[in-house]
């Protein structure tokens, strides 16, 4: 059985992902949807032509991960595309987000995703794919975004090595980087805090970061980074230290 997984499929980018392959028409027998929010779940595989199979769990603990494992276990399908989006971030100081809450938003976005990634690899053969979520925020330190940018640091870093080591086996890593996107993202990320006001004018549609993801995906690049602004940040990130543009971004404040 050939199978495509998409994690955080209930909203936003994961599921224009699974949107956006279905329409693709790619040969394969199902695609995975997996998030915690089954009602959005069953809503998305409603309208899908491909058949879909449900995972509702919790992947941030180690039950969700152990249920992963089990099914692919069970079923050993071939599976030709993962794509990595659950994740999540909180705007706001290092000390006034909750440990709790930090410590989550590295459980998911760093650890869940390693170990979803480790778990897939051996079901993938030549050609299957993984497109992993990272960020804009990747690209350099954020100060009052400190844990997410960071744990999303770790994304790239990590894709960009495995993109390495897996070029021999031909199965193409992709981290998607993009800038703030349309979706449900912001609503739990400003729970202490507000964005930068210039994140709203650089603001694009979910639809266009998939779509361009998903061709850089098919022509083989490690990275992905949708829009002019963002592929800018992208440049000066690479040259102009670190310093320099952290204190510009304090004196924009
Ligand atoms: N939106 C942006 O501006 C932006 C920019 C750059 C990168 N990103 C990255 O893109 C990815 C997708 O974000 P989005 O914008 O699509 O946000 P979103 O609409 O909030 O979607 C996040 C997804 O992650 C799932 N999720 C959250 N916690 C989970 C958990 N513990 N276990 C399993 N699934 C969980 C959510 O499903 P349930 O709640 O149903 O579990 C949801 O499907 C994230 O990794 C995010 O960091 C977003």
């Amino acid at each position: 059985m050939n199978i495509i997984v998409v994690t955080g499929a209930s909203s936003g980018l994961g599921r224009e992902f699974a949107l956006q392959i279905d329409r693709l028409k790619l040969k394969v027998d199902e695609i995975w949807l997996i998030a915690r929010r089954k009602d959005r779940l069953e809503q998305l595989a409603s309208i899908l032509t491909c058949p879909s199979r449900i995972l509702e769990c919790d992947l941030s603990n180690e039950e969700g991960i152990s249920y992963y494992k089990k099914i692919l276990e069970q079923e050993t399908p071939v599976i030709k595309m993962l794509v990595n989006c659950a994740g999540f971030g909180y705007v706001g100081q290092f000390q006034q987000i909750t440990l709790t809450e930090q410590a989550s938003m590295i459980d998911l976005n760093c650890r869940a995703l390693t170990q979803i990634t480790y778990l897939s690899i051996p079901y993938m053969k030549k050609r299957s794919r993984i497109i992993q979520l990272a960020s804009s925020a990747s690209f350099m330190p954020q100060p009052g975004f400190a844990v997410y940018a960071a744990s999303k640091a770790y994304v790239l870093s990590f894709s960009r090595a495995l993109s390495e080591e897996l070029r021999k086996d031909q199965i193409i890593v992709t981290a998607v980087c993009p800038g703030p996107v349309k979706t449900e993202f912001f609503e739990r990320a400003e729970k202490y805090g507000t964005s930068f006001t210039f994140k709203k004018y650089t603001m694009v549609e979910a639809e266009q970061v998939v779509q361009k993801a998903l061709n850089d995906s098919l022509r083989g690049r490690t990275i992905s980074v949708y829009s002019i602004p963002m592929n800018l940040f992208y440049l000066f990130s690479k040259i102009i230290p670190h310093k320099c543009i952290l204190l510009g971004l304090r004196m924009l404040k």
